[in-house]
Order: structure tokens, then C-alpha cells, then sequence
């Protein structure tokens, strides 16, 4: 893929590619239950809803030329929520890992889930398996984080490492064996919906990451809303400690 240093515009102002320097972004896809709420119907149709905004948003980013998307799909604590809800955002989940897939030769799309897969059905894990495997060599990435947390995710990270014998680590070793490891970390993390928090996503990746919040309810958020989010970010000074 051909990365321009820096970012292109149309000659009315309206962003076409995105540039080096923004390989990665991770959204943070709330207010799916607030949306519904607003209409009038039940917290299930914002999340189908939200499945589309998750379409546009991922199409649009492939057209602006960003190298990983990564969004928060289900959080290790989404498990809390009523069982008739988790079970509507799995179903999703499955159906729009079919749409996907159809996208992925367009696209040139690797998809990936980022988690613990280990109590998700059988078929849904099949599915997944499937996705990645028939994807593995293309150049864009999609990451979906399905039973995520930032903090189960270095848990994980250091008893993997642990296993594998070390008694001392480095932060080198500790990013290689995250979910993410392939990945670089994200330059901008996007959350919808007014909140300003991470719930517990990419914690350790998100050590040096631009933030930008919307109000934007994540059915309402697409392409106008990627491009504001790309737009804050260049005028943001990225120093990482040092001076510029
Ligand atoms: C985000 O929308 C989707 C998931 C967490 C699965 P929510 O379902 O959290 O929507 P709100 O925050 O209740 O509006
Ligand atoms: C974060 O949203 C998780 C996802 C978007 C998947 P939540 O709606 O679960 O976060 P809190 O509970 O408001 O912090
Ligand atoms: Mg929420």
C-alpha cells in the first residue's frame, strides 16, 4: 500500500487519504443502547444499527488508506448485561463476519478478532478460525476486540510469557505477546457517545494514543465522523515525552 507522508485533501478541504503518520485507529463503538432508547425500541435494534455503522466506518477507513482499524465489540465485562442482549450482539457478530468476509477481497481486508475467544460458541469460534485463516495474508487489517479487556489481555501476555520460561521481562516482551502483537499501537483511539473513558480497551497500547470523543451516538457515526476524528488529529503535537 502507497502511504503518502502526509495527509491529502480534495481542493474543497475534504480529507482522501490519511497520511504516514496515522497507520492505526481504534474506535470505541458506544451508545448503541441510547440510540434505541431515543427511538423507542429495544436496546437489540441499536446494536443492529450499530453493525452497520460498523460497515461504513470500516469501508471508509480502507478508502482514507488506514493500515489497522481496531474496534471494541464486546468487553470482558459486557458479559454482565441481560442474556437475551449478549446473545443478539454474538448473532450479530456472526452475521456481519459474513458480510465482511464478502468485503474482504474489495477491501483487502486481514481480519482478526483480538480477546479470549474460550467461551464463545463453538460455531462462532469456527467462524472466526475460518476468517482469519482465509485472510491472513492481506495487507489491511481489521482487529475485532470480542471478549476484550485490557487488563485479562496482560494477564494473559504474562503468563504466556511465563510459560514460555522467563523470569524477568521487558516491555518489548510484554507487546510481542499481547492479542495485538502484529499490530502497531494506535495513534488515535475514537470513543462515540460522550464518554470519556476506556473501559478497560487497549490499555497498554494506548499508552501514547491521540483520544478523541464525540457525542455522536455510534448508529449515528460514519464516514463525516471518521473524517472529523482525522481532522482533530492533525492538529494535535504528538511528542511522546520528548520536545518538538
Ligand atoms: C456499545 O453500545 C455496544 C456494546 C457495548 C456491546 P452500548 O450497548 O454500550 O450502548 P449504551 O452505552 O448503553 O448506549
Ligand atoms: C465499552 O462500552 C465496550 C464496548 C464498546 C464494546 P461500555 O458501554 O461497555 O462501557 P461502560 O460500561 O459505559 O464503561
Ligand atoms: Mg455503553
Amino acid at each position: 500500500m502507497d502511504l503518502n507522508e502526509t495527509p491529502q485533501y480534495s481542493a474543497d478541504g475534504r480529507l482522501l487519504r490519511v497520511g504516514a503518520d496515522l497507520q492505526h485507529i481504534a474506535f470505541i463503538m458506544d451508545g448503541n443502547g441510547r440510540w434505541a432508547n431515543l427511538m423507542g425500541k429495544p436496546r437489540e435494534f441499536g446494536h443492529t444499527e450499530g453493525a452497520k455503522a460498523f460497515e461504513r466506518v470500516v469501508e471508509y477507513c480502507g478508502d482514507i488508506g488506514v493500515k489497522y482499524v481496531t474496534v471494541y465489540a464486546f468487553s470482558t465485562e459486557n458479559w454482565k448485561r441481560p442474556r437475551a442482549e449478549v446473545e443478539k450482539i454474538m448473532s450479530l457478530l456472526e452475521m456481519y463476519l459474513d458480510k465482511l468476509m464478502e468485503k474482504a477481497d474489495k477491501y483487502d481486508l486481514r481480519v482478526r478478532f483480538i480477546g479470549d475467544r474460550t467461551p464463545l460458541s463453538e460455531k462462532l469460534i469456527k467462524k472466526i478460525e475460518k476468517a482469519e485463516a482465509l485472510t491472513f495474508y492481506r495487507t489491511r487489517t481489521v482487529n475485532i476486540a470480542l471478549n476484550y479487556g485490557g487488563r485479562a489481555e496482560m494477564c494473559a501476555a504474562v503468563n504466556k510469557l511465563i510459560r514460555e520460561g522467563k523470569t524477568e521481562i521487558t516491555e518489548k516482551d510484554i507487546s510481542g505477546a499481547l492479542y495485538t502483537a502484529e499490530c502497531p499501537d494506535p495513534d488515535l483511539i475514537v470513543r462515540t457517545a460522550g464518554e470519556q473513558r476506556l473501559s478497560n480497551f487497549l490499555l497498554w497500547q494506548g499508552a501514547y494514543s491521540e483520544f478523541y470523543f464525540t457525542d455522536t451516538l455510534w448508529p449515528d457515526f460514519g464516514p463525516e465522523g471518521v473524517e472529523a476524528a482525522v481532522n482533530a488529529y492533525y492538529k494535535r503535537t504528538r511528542r511522546f515525552g520528548g520536545l518538538v
